[in-house]
Formats: C-alpha cells, sequence, structure tokens
C-alpha cells in the first residue's frame, strides 16, 4: 500500500510510520506533517534513508497540496491535529481549524479521487462517563471541551461524506496514549520530565479522574488493523481496559522513578474537566481480532525508561523552545502559586 500519514512526526504517528516500515516492506509512506510545536523532525530519525518514507512539511488545511498527495496514494490515515485539552481552552479557534477545517480538505480531496481515509479520533467525544458505564460506538457525542468538540466535528464529517458521497471512511476513537516521543505537556510526560528535575507534579482538582491508559504501539496497531480490515463507514473504539484515578498513576510513577510522593503538588483543576472516561472495546476485538500486547504496568514502566533513557529528546524541547516555557507558565504558573510551589 501508498499511505498518506497526516501528522506523522507527531506522537502517535510517528510510531505508526515505523511500525509499517517495519511490519509491511512493501509499503511507501508520504509523511505530510506541519512541524508545529509537537511535530518534530527528531520523531522520525533514522528513516532519512529509508526510500519508502519521505517527509513533507506542509498543513492538512492546504488543499492544493493535499490534492496533490492524495493523488499519488491508495488511503490516507490523519493523526494530523491540535491534542492538549488544556491547550483548547486558551486557544479555541487553531483546534477549529486543524481539528474541522482540516479534516474537511483530506475529506474532499479522497472523494474526489475515490480513496480510503482513516480519521484518527478519541473517546474524548463521549463526554464524561458515569462510573460503571463503558461507552459503546453507537453511543451519542456528548463533547464538553473545544479540543473534544472539534475532533467530534471532523468525525461527523466523516460520517456525512460516508453517507452523503459513499466517501471510504473509518474512524477510530483511541484512549489516554502513553509511550515514548510524546510531546511533555500531557500529563504523564510533563510528570515524568518534571520529577526527573524535582519540580512538583501539578495534579488537577482532587487527581480522582479517571482515564484508561494504552501503550502508542498498541494504538498504531489498532489502526492499522482498521485501515486494512475495517467496515467502511464504522467507528471502532480503541482501549486496553486499564482504568485508573488520575493519582493513583502518579503514585506508581513516583515510586518507579524513586522520587518522593511530596513533589505532588494539588492545583486548581481544570475548566470543565471530565471525571472519567471508559470504553466498551468487544467491536474491534470480535471482529478485528485486535488486543494490547501491554499490561499498565508494562505501559507505564516501559514510558517512564524512554524518558529517562531520552533525556536529550525532550531537554530539546523543554529547554530549547519558547513554545514549551511560555505554555507552561501561562499554564501552571498561576497554578502552582495557588497551590504555595512555583513553576521555575
Ligand atoms: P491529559 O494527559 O491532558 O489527557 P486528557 O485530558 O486528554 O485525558 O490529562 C490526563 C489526566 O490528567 C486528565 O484527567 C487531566 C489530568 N492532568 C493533571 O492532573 N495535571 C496536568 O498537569 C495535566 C496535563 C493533566
Amino acid at each position: 500500500m501508498k499511505l498518506l500519514v497526516t501528522g506523522g512526526a507527531g506522537f502517535i504517528g510517528s510510531t505508526y510510520v515505523r511500525q509499517v516500515l517495519d511490519n509491511h516492506p512493501e509499503d511507501e509512506i508520504v509523511n505530510l506533517d506541519a512541524l508545529t510545536y509537537a511535530g518534530n523532525p527528531a520523531n522520525v530519525r533514522g528513516l532519512e534513508g529509508d526510500p519508502r518514507h519521505r517527509l513533507v512539511r506542509g498543513d492538512i488545511a492546504d488543499a492544493e497540496l493535499v490534492d496533490e498527495l492524495v493523488q499519488s496514494v491508495d488511503a490516507v490515515v490523519n493523526f494530523a491535529a491540535e491534542t492538549h485539552v488544556d491547550r483548547s481552552l486558551l486557544d479555541p479557534g487553531s483546534f477549529l481549524r486543524a481539528n474541522v477545517q482540516g479534516v474537511y480538505v483530506l475529506l474532499d480531496a479522497v472523494r474526489r479521487h475515490g480513496k480510503r481515509l482513516l480519521q484518527v479520533s478519541t473517546d474524548e467525544v463521549y463526554g464524561d462517563i458515569t462510573p460503571g458505564k463503558h461507552s459503546r460506538e453507537t453511543d451519542p457525542v456528548e463533547t464538553r471541551s473545544p479540543y473534544s468538540a472539534a475532533k467530534a466535528g471532523g468525525e461527523l464529517f466523516c460520517k456525512s461524506f460516508f453517507v452523503s458521497f459513499g466517501t471510504d471512511v473509518l474512524i477510530t476513537r483511541g484512549s489516554n496514549t502513553i509511550g515514548p516521543r510524546q510531546y511533555p505537556e500531557k500529563m504523564i510526560p510533563l510528570f515524568i520530565t518534571n520529577a526527573l528535575r524535582d519540580q512538583p507534579l501539578p495534579v488537577y482538582g482532587d487527581g480522582m479522574q479517571i482515564r484508561d491508559w494504552l501503550y502508542s504501539e498498541d494504538h498504531a496497531a489498532a489502526i492499522d488493523l482498521v485501515l486494512r480490515k475495517g467496515r467502511s463507514g464504522e467507528i471502532y473504539n480503541v482501549g486496553a481496559g486499564n482504568e485508573y484515578p488520575n493519582i493513583e498513576v502518579v503514585r506508581t510513577l513516583l515510586a518507579h522513578l524513586g522520587k518522593p510522593a511530596d513533589l505532588i503538588a494539588y492545583v486548581p483543576d481544570r475548566p470543565g474537566h471530565d471525571r472519567r472516561y471508559a470504553m466498551n472495546t468487544d467491536k474491534i476485538r470480535d471482529e478485528l481480532g485486535w488486543e494490547p500486547t501491554r499490561t499498565f504496568g508494562m505501559t507505564l514502566h516501559e514510558t517512564i525508561d524512554w524518558y529517562v533513557g531520552n533525556q536529550e529528546w525532550w531537554a530539546a524541547i523543554r529547554d530549547g523552545s519558547s513554545d514549551f516555557n511560555d505554555y507552561y507558565q501561562k499554564q501552571y504558573g498561576w497554578r502552582l502559586e495557588a497551590a504555595g510551589q512555583s513553576a521555575g
């Protein structure tokens, strides 16, 4: 297969690109990435010499560029997105552009050229899930943050193109994903790198929010399976069933690093913070035979160990980019001060 992978220099995208090149020797990848703050050429380092991989710097909302690239491939896998809830509260408009307008441009090209599009989405479109319940693909979307609203908007456009024009689209809804090369703004990589520098870990609210943790390699494998074997027009939930309250994850993380629990700082909550995400994943398991390859312990430990072993990767982001520090001060400066701590 010849694939256009968008956002393939990001976290899950680069994991997917590497996995496809390893598992499918015949496949070729055009990797379209805007290389904004989270897309990072270092994430695809080592692939420069591989003739099956070509990195193109560009925006998925650039209709002319997208049209040209889509013509030359069999299918598109869209990882390109604004992904961080806290940033969506600071700048909702950029989420609308990337996650709705960008998806529309991809869809339009895929429709014109008769190709397949897999849209990578998120369990956050289901909204806040009451204890005991597990979201199914047929449940309504109940988005609450600008991030999840924009992801749902992108999904709904995909669905509408399938129904209205017969465009070949598939959607995956993944749970919270961790692993190597995740930009250190998300909870796990932020907390690992803060802990390694003996800086406070800003836990929002009471820390009892629940997320279902998934390893990036398992998430990428699920997406690839859906791309090759999934039924057109369908949505597939992807999750490993690792439901834990944040504070428990944070304590395990500190213990694995041998760092003290008094690094934990309870800070003012994220507005509209969803208490729980949890999905039923029978569909992808029963229909396509997907299952995670790692326990929660392995998922967390392998992620932590990667950051311990790759300090130069994240130090370049934390020390070398004004983006990270501007964002960190804006997001955490006043929160840590309210908790009697300093943002450094
Ligand atoms: P995050 O990694 O931002 O993913 P999402 O919001 O998409 O689930 O956050 C995971 C959980 O961790 C979520 O409940 C919010 C919480 N969190 C904190 O408590 N402190 C933080 O600094 C961050 C970034 C997240």
